[in-house]
């Protein structure tokens, strides 16, 4: 049985996308999230509408490089391979503000740096074939843009810049862009891509409000930047597993299985190589 292991999937698109991935029963899910409790009730939920019994919890909090690695160390332990790697965990900066407790600015550790880390650590540990998806947003490229101010920045000083979530994200796409480029020198099997999932109102994200009004402007003002919660899970269900994805890496899939061109910022390539020498450096990993 193929593992799929899929951060922040208690609620949101990580739980439907676990959930439409259980479905077929081909897969053994793994959902890694912070709070036990939401963990358990997300595994009871799936494996009553899936019927699927291999959902399994295991605990991590991405905002920290030590859970990470406690996260990776019993994930080995008790799977030992991993066939796909969803990268999903994500707070809003409206939610969450201020430093974790290694001293990093907390969306830029949540969203990214933690699973920088963690993708690090299990990348020895997959398959043939091996899948990584990093869930980004069009955000990465808000209205107006945004200026490239230095990882230091964004790691030790952003914490209360308005832009930190879209730094956050164009770093995703930063991360996903270098190790496609690492994985193809190498002559790996292994693909990561990048993944929009639009504006979705049906998530915790914005704090569990359902914001109908707010959705309806987006979707009229912002249609490019919309998104539905079942379109975007079934899309990132399909990228994860279904076999016309083989061999597909390095790209930016938008709210759909269609890949599109991320923002121009996304692709300079001193920009991802800073990034990435810095993550490693912050992760102890040179
Ligand atoms: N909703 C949108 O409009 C939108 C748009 C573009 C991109 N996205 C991205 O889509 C992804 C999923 O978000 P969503 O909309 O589904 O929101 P959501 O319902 O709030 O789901 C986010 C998940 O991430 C988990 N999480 C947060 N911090 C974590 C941490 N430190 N360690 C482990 N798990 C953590 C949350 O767990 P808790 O329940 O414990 O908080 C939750 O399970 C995020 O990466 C987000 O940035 C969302």
């Amino acid at each position: 049985m193929k593992t799929v292991v899929i951060t922040g999937a208690n609620s949101g698109l990580g739980f439907e996308t676990a959930k439409k991935i259980a479905a077929s029963k081909e897969y053994r899910v793994i959902l890694a999230c912070r709070n036990d409790a939401k963990a358990a009730q997300a595994k009871a939920d799936i494996i009553a509408a899936t019927g699927n019994d291999a959902v399994e919890t295991l605990r991590l909090d991405t905002s920290l490089l030590s859970s990470v690695r406690e996260f990776a160390n019993n994930y080995i332990k008790a799977y030992g391979t991993v066939d796909v790697l969803i990268n999903n965990a994500g707070i809003s900066p409206m939610r969450d503000s201020g430093t974790t407790e290694e001293g990093f600015e907390v969306v830029f550790a949540t969203n990214y740096l933690g699973h920088f880390l963690l993708t690090q650590l299990l990348l020895p540990h997959m398959a043939p074939n091996g899948r990584i998806i990093n869930v980004s947003s069009d955000m990465h490229n808000p209205p107006g843009g945004i200026e490239w101010k230095g990882v230091g920045y964004l790691a030790h000083e952003a914490m209360i810049d308005r832009r930190r979530y879209s730094y956050s994200k164009l770093c995703a796409i930063y991360f996903t862009l270098k190790l496609d480029e690492l994985l193809k020198k190498q002559g790996s099997s292994i693909s990561v891509n990048s993944f929009n999932p639009g504006f979705m109102a049906a998530t915790n994200f914005s704090g569990g409000h359902t914001d109908k009004a707010r959705a309806l402007v987006v979707k009229t003002t912002m249609p490019d930047r919309y998104g539905e919660l079942g379109t975007s899970s079934d899309a990132l269900a399909q990228i994860a597993v279904d076999s016309r994805f083989d061999g597909v890496s390095g790209q930016y899939f938008d709210r759909s299985t269609s890949i599109k061109k991320s923002s121009e910022l996304s692709y300079s390539e001193g920009n991802r190589d800073e990034l990435w020498n810095k993550s490693l450096e912050y992760c102890g990993l040179r």
